[in-house]
Parts: C-alpha cells; sequence; structure tokens
C-alpha cells in the first residue's frame, strides 16, 4: 500500500487543489457545530483551514466523534477541497473521513488570559497564530544574518560559553561554579573574536549571551542570541556602514518572505519595505543631545547616557533605524578607544531602531593601548592579569579593528512589533521567570 501524501494547508489555500480529495493532518484550532454540521478550524504549521463536516457524508460514528472532539486535538481528514468565500482564506474541505489521532484534554488556554499565565503556559501558546508567526520571522532574521556575512565572505568563529573574563561589566555576569572554581556564562563572544581576526580576519557568529539584567523591561533578557562580527583593518566609518547593509538585508528578506506573518502581526509591510530602502542617517552622541534639547527642551547633562525614554523621544524625529557615534568615553566598555578627533569621546556606535524598540546593535573600534585598557579594568575593580591573553593580541602584530553586536530579539521585537521582547523568544528568561 502507497503512503498517504498529505497537503498543507498553504497550498490548498493558494487554489491548487480545488475539486480535488485529499488527506490534510493537523490539529483543530476551533470547532462549533449546529445540528447536523461540524466546521473545524483545522491547523498546521503552514495556516488554517475550514473544514466542514456534515452528517450526510461520513458514518454516523465518524460524525459523532468529529462533533465531540476538542480543540488541540490532533486528527486526519479527508474529503473534497471546494472554493468558499465564507470560510476564512477562501476554501474549505468537505469532509468524508474524520480521525483523531489523540484526543485532547479541555485546553488550558481560553481567550484573553493574561501574559503571565500564557508565559506560565508557553509549551503551548507556541501554538498560537501570534508565536507562529513570529518564529517564522525570527527564522527568516536568524538565516539573513547567516547569509549576510557568508556573502561577504566572513568565516563563522565559536567563542566559549564559558569566560574568565567579563566584557561589558561585572554587575551583569552570571556566575557558574566550575569545578573548584568560578567562571561566567558569556556576555558577548567579542573578546574572542578578537583573538581570531588575527588569523581569518572576518569573522562572525551568532549565539547565546547572558546578563544577568536586574532591572525589568520590556527591551531586557537574561538569556539571549546576538549576532556578532568582527574584522581585521575596519575603522568606525566602515564598521558602521556594514551594520546598515545588515539591518536592511535582514528587512529585505523578511519582507520578501514573510508578509503574511507580517500581517498576523499587524506590522505594516509596506513601511518596512521603506525602510529597508531608505539610507539610515549617522548623528553623534552631540547631536543626538542638541535635537533632544531644541526639539523637545529634553536636556541631558553631556557624559550621561541615552535612557530609553531619550532614546524614544530622539526616534521620533525618524523613521528609519539610526547610527549613533561618539558616545561618552567614561561610560564605554574598557576596550573602546578614544577618538583623536573628538577627544572624550570614543570611536563607537549604537544603531538605535525606530517606533520605541530603542538600541539594537552595539559595537566600536577596539583600543590598541594596553595601559589604557588596563587603567579602565582597574577602574571598575577587575584584575588586569585576568586579561594578559588579551593584551598579548597587542603584542603581537596588532591592527586597526573594530566589531559589534546585533540583538537578535530586539531586532525580531522591532520587525514583529511586539509589545514585549519576551515574545521574540520561545522560551524567555528574565529576573522572574527560568521556566518553563
Ligand atoms: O551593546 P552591547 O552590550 O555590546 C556588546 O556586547 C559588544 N561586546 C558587542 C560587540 O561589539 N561584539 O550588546 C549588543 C546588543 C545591544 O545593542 C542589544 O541589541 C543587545 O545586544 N542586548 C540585549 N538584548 C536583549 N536583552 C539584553 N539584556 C540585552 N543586552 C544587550
Ligand atoms: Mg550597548
Amino acid at each position: 500500500m502507497s503512503e498517504t501524501k498529505f497537503v498543507a494547508i498553504n497550498e490548498i489555500l493558494s487554489g491548487n487543489y480545488t475539486d480535488k480529495h485529499i488527506s490534510v493532518r493537523g490539529w483543530i484550532y476551533r470547532t462549533r457545530s449546529s445540528g447536523n454540521i461540524v466546521f473545524i478550524n483545522l491547523r498546521d504549521a503552514t495556516g488554517i483551514l475550514q473544514a466542514t463536516v456534515k452528517r450526510d457524508n461520513l458514518s454516523d460514528e465518524m460524525f459523532e466523534e468529529a462533533k465531540k472532539t476538542l480543540i488541540e486535538s490532533s486528527i486526519i481528514v479527508k474529503g473534497t477541497i471546494a472554493e468558499d468565500k465564507r470560510a476564512p482564506g477562501g476554501y474549505e474541505l468537505r469532509v468524508d473521513t474524520f480521525q483523531v489521532l489523540q484526543s485532547a484534554e479541555p485546553f488550558p488556554i481560553v481567550e484573553d488570559q493574561s501574559p503571565e499565565f500564557l508565559l506560565d503556559q508557553r509549551h503551548l501558546w507556541l501554538r498560537s497564530q501570534k508565536l507562529n508567526a513570529v518564529l517564522k520571522i525570527r527564522s527568516t532574521i536568524v538565516g539573513a544574518i547567516h547569509q549576510f556575512f557568508r556573502d561577504h565572505d566572513y568565516i563563522e568563529f565559536d567563542a566559549p560559553v564559558l569566560q574568565p573574563n567579563q566584557c561589558e561589566g561585572g554587575a551583569t555576569l552570571f556566575e557558574v561554579k566550575y569545578y573548584d572554581n568560578k567562571t561566567y556564562l558569556s556576555q558577548s563572544w567579542q573578546l574572542y573574536a578578537e583573538a581570531a581576526v588575527f588569523s581569518l580576519e572576518k569573522v562572525y557568529n551568532m549565539g547565546p549571551t547572558f546578563r544577568a539584567e536586574k532591572s525589568k523591561t520590556s527591551r531586557h533578557l537574561s538569556e539571549f542570541w546576538m549576532a556578532e562580527m568582527e574584522a581585521a583593518w575596519v575603522k568606525l566609518p566602515k564598521l558602521t556602514e556594514i551594520a546598515k547593509k545588515e539591518v536592511q538585508f535582514i528587512l529585505k528578506q523578511v519582507v520578501e518572505k514573510n508578509s503574511p506573518e507580517l500581517q498576523v502581526l499587524d506590522q505594516d509591510v509596506e513601511k518596512l519595505k521603506h525602510i529597508a530602502e531608505s539610507e539610515f542617517p549617522t548623528i553623534t552622541y552631540d547631536k543626538a543631545l542638541s535635537i533632544l534639547k531644541e526639539n523637545a527642551n529634553m536636556k541631558v547633562p553631556w557624559g550621561k547616557d541615552l535612557r530609553t525614554i531619550e532614546e524614544n523621544k530622539l526616534m521620533e524625529y525618524f523613521e528609519t533605524p539610526v547610527v549613533v557615534t561618539n558616545y561618552p568615553l567614561e561610560i564605554m566598555a574598557f576596550y573602546k578607544p578614544e577618538d583623536p578627533k573628538k577627544p572624550k569621546t570614543a570611536l563607537c556606535f549604537d544603531m538605535i531602531a525606530p517606533s520605541g524598540y530603542g538600541e539594537i546593535i552595539g559595537g566600536s573600534q577596539r583600543s590598541e593601548d594596553i595601559d589604557y585598557m588596563k587603567k579602565r579594568l582597574r577602574e571598575t575593580g577587575e584584575d588586569e592579569e585576568n586579561y594578559e591573553w588579551y593584551f598579548d593580541l597587542r603584542r603581537y602584530g596588532s591592527v586597526p579593528h573594530s566589531g559589534y553586536g546585533l540583538g537578535v530579539e530586539r531586532v525580531v521585537a522591532w520587525i514583529c512589533n511586539l509589545d514585549n521582547i519576551k515574545d521574540a523568544i520561545p522560551f524567555p528568561r528574565t529576573m522572574n521567570r527560568f521556566q518553563p
């Protein structure tokens, strides 16, 4: 006997199976019955199809089964596809065979439940149309990042997850017992990538990154994915160009591949397309402060980092992401060098997304001055001895080099129009949550 061929719902909805007799499998998304008819909305990974079960078209036993089977049960149905304007998607399956694979218990998720409840039920909520759409877009974004760097001849390079040093400040390190020692979960791939560029010149990676963020915000996760690049011979202006091209490439890929999902998420496809084709401006930190002061009467004292409310206000004056360079040196990580042309500022940048999604990329040129970096580490109470291996990179053939990290969930949240970054990752970890 030949194996049954199952047709994917999106293929049915694209009109290729009208009047054909086919088999479909999936899960009951919604069901309602009246008298001698049951309407089942069946979902698979690709879409939702109305399956119409009429008593006359199948055995009594099957009809009774169809009538009583609860949502989220797994089923196989057979029947003929017909065009029907009233059905979601414009097609229905007229069922003549109904088979239950597993009859579900009453599903715990019903409408209008709190975000916390949905997070408790995350393993089941992954089936929602919202998360189905987000996860498809996330996959496109991840794929686009790999493709972007590979198309530009970057080598994928892996760093350890267990690291003896901090990279972005000790305050957010997760400490791990390591036999009789202690180590930390990676805050960034960067320091190891800097070792790699003296061999491979252009490297990139995307991997889990850990920060013990002690504040609850809609932008911070304790475990997130960062896509980082590092390149020899590259200085700040070129670096910002690469970052802009990467984000434009990501947007183009999503617009091309995921417009149905963007619609599910109420995201404006045309707006994203327009952004993908626009130039992203570059301004300095000083310019950002003057925009805030002149347009919004917001006075940020020079030397303070931009807070969320200031970033959001600034972005009201732009419709694309903006690159902000030359933040005050003092508030920057130890490896960022001073800009000789703009003293007291660093050769660094952040890319800020529009619509209140905040910083999506942070990057910089890397200092080549061992004494300067030691001084900065000492100021923050770090033991400079632990960084001797890193300083070696400046002792043996150092060259100008730069890199940046893109927060994958920040980009997913922005592109998917999400209220909270927690919905940009399948199983979010935050200060208050590490389950399920
Ligand atoms: O700006 P950050 O801290 O930069 C670095 O870690 C550099 N070492 C990267 C590099 O140059 N290779 O982090 C980079 C990006 C931020 O712009 C933000 O998008 C994201 O990572 N990010 C977070 N995303 C979610 N939750 C958090 N707690 C995040 N912290 C940073
Ligand atoms: Mg940053």
